[in-house]
């Protein structure tokens, strides 16, 4: 292991305000995601779409790295350029996603435990050889009435640290990703108790297996509400005196200014809380966000807090960047310039994210009617 290579590498993934951009859908999840719109599921519809990824010009002005698949990582361009090589051109760092999936966990109803380490070491020489220079792993931890266990979050964690290990000792940069998944009614304050707990584990894992700090990447959720969470309401006593209470709906603009906050807020409160200083960047996923509020939750933290937080926060989105791209290539070749152009626009939203300098305006949306202008609290 060369520690300042892995040192150097990781600081180069979050410098200059860019971020990641996660193009590491397995085989059966981008089929998912092509069936969605009617585009073909074969290799070559896989490769063309990454093809179109990669040769985004411009796209280096934003993204440091971008996390490929074992299918991805070893295929070419039309021209025969392998991919590999175009992204390094660019000068873009590749990097691989090289867990195996999220599998049902043994005595553990509703929870995944995250497989791959088996041959690991191997693997990771070979994505080494390819010229990846930073890996991936993510384990998804669910929430509902029980879950997640101390058991699933412990293994989860654990074989992030293995991971992380191994990945050091071959001079890949672990990007360590515990995702705390949406689903569910929960509230964010659940959200991070959970992610707080999970990260707590995480790092006492990275330190019992022996992984520097200051060579990683973590990549976790933001604390978020659960999807099904019910909307927050006012109550308001109406008739004094009275056990009644009229309950209303928020106006949507101030729900959205308060959501935007609150989780800016709350996300930083708990990785305060949990994560070291030595870690050098903090590179959140999306989880299923838009990717307006993907961008505007990530801005408001960076408005909010940029100058005092030890680790930059920055960006390793896959559906926050790709997914308007997606929508409008369609499988046609016809589109790959106007896919192109959004894939462009997101990395570029969520760079000016990064520097606290996103803005409604940059989506060509009225402010009145979507994400705000953010303050600066009170220090
Ligand atoms: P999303 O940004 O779509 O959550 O994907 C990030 C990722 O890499 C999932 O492993």
């Amino acid at each position: 292991m060369n520690a300042q290579q892995l040192i150097d590498t990781a600081r180069t993934l979050v410098a200059a305000d860019k971020g990641l951009l996660a193009m590491d859908e397995s085989n059966p999840t981008c089929n998912q995601r092509f069936a969605r719109l009617g585009i073909p599921q074969t290799v070559e519809a896989r490769r063309s779409y990454r093809e179109l990824i990669v040769t985004t010009p411009g796209l280096d002005e934003s993204i440091s790295g971008v996390i490929l698949y074992d299918e991805t990582v070893r295929q070419q361009k039309k021209d025969g350029t392998p991919f590999v090589k175009a992204i390094t051109d660019a000068g873009i760092i590749p990097g691989i996603k090289v867990d195996t999936g999220a599998k049902d966990m043994a005595g553990h109803p509703g929870e995944k435990v995250t497989e791959g380490l088996d041959g690991l070491r191997d693997r990771l020489k070979g994505y080494f050889q390819i010229g990846a220079r930073f890996a991936k792993w993510r384990a998804v931890i669910a929430v509902s009435d029980g879950i997640p266990s101390r058991g699933c979050i412990e293994a989860n964690a654990q074989a992030l640290a293995r991971y992380a290990a191994l990945c050091q000792e071959t001079g890949l940069v672990p990007v360590v990703e515990p995702e705390v998944l949406m689903d569910g009614d929960h509230s964010l304050e659940r959200c991070r108790e959970v992610t707080e707990e999970v990260l707590r584990t995480v790092f006492n894992q990275l330190n019992g297996q022996r992984v520097m700090l200051e060579g990683m990447i973590l990549k976790p959720n933001m604390v978020l509400p659960g999807l099904t969470c019910p909307p927050k309401q006012e109550v308001k006593e109406v008739a004094a005196g009275e056990q009644q209470y009229q309950v209303r709906l928020t106006d949507r603009q101030q729900d959205e200014v308060k959501d935007v906050d609150e989780v800016a807020d709350a996300t930083v409160k708990c990785l305060l809380r949990a994560v070291p200083a030595a870690v050098p960047g903090i590179a959140f996923l999306s989880g299923g966000q838009s990717a307006e509020l993907a961008s505007a939750r990530l801005n408001a933290m960076n408005v909010r807090f940029k100058s005092r937080l030890p680790w930059a926060l920055a960006f390793s989105f896959a559906r926050a960047i790709q997914q308007p791209a997606l929508e409008i290539w369609q499988g046609q070749e016809a589109h790959v310039l106007a896919a192109q152009q959004a894939l462009n626009h997101r990395a570029r939203c969520n760079r000016a994210a990064r520097r606290g300098e996103y803005d409604a305006a940059m989506e060509g949306l009225s402010t009145t009617t979507s994400i705000p202008k953010l303050k600066k609290p009170a220090a």
